[in-house]
């Protein structure tokens, strides 16, 4: 059987005893687990809402800053660091956030499996890897069948939020959108804090780009 390309490397990174903590003892109230079956948001969060998924959330910062700024809608963070997760769950706790919760997986195959057709009001997804060496870019993240999964997962008019500071990557991220049948470019603009992969490009002089495209209607 062949291994699937991912878009991450699971690397041994030094996870501090809070984040480690939390993993432990804020996991069970904030995090979903893994599961072939898609979510109810109503059973998940208590209410009908309108539903954003992040892919990739880091540490967290503008995740818990979204949730935080807009309690009528649910968010559901993706990420397979621990102790991004981890950190994000203190937020969550710190902040009593009531509508959001972290996914430890893949995000492509929650997005695949957790995730019901036609339902998601947005997709988040900011700093993604940008897999600068060519032999590398097939582990890149927006590819076509990415984009055929994301558009198939957003409802009629839903949005798909991209940020980059990878130049060629930002071209690349559009041109597999503009592909997209389902998705056309949204002539709104989407604001958005700053996160911290962000920050750190910016102070080496790197150019941000946001791509926001919706599915048609
Ligand atoms: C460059 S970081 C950016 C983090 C954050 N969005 C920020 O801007 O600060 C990219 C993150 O995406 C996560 N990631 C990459 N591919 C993923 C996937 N397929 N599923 C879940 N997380 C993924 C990585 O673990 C990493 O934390």
């Amino acid at each position: 059987m062949t291994r699937p390309v991912r878009s991450y490397v699971l690397r041994q990174s030094r996870i501090s005893p809070a984040q480690e903590r939390a993993l432990e003892e804020l996991f069970p109230s904030y995090g979903l687990g893994f599961s072939q079956v898609p979510i109810d948001g109503k059973t998940v969060f208590g209410r009908s809402a309108p539903l954003v998924l992040e892919i990739g959330s880091g540490m967290g910062e503008t995740t818990a800053a979204i949730a935080a700024a807009q309690p009528e809608t649910d968010f559901i963070a993706v990420e397979v660091h621990g102790p991004g997760v981890g950190s994000l769950l203190r937020k969550i706790d710190a902040l009593g956030l009531k509508n959001l919760r972290v996914i430890r997986h893949d995000a492509r195959e929650v997005l695949e499996h957790m995730i019901a057709d036609g339902t998601l009001a947005g997709i988040h997804l900011f700093f993604p890897d940008p897999w600068p060496k060519k032999r590398h870019h097939k582990r890149r993240l927006v590819q076509a069948a990415f984009a055929a999964l994301a558009a198939r997962k957003l409802a009629p008019g839903g949005y798909l939020h991209a940020a980059t500071d990878w130049p060629e990557y930002a071209e690349q991220i559009e041109a597999v959108l503009r592909a997209e049948r389902l998705l056309e470019p949204s002539r709104g603009r989407k604001a958005r804090p700053a996160t911290k992969f962000e920050q750190r490009g910016v102070k080496l002089g790197h150019e941000v780009r946001d791509l926001v495209f919706r599915r048609k209607m």
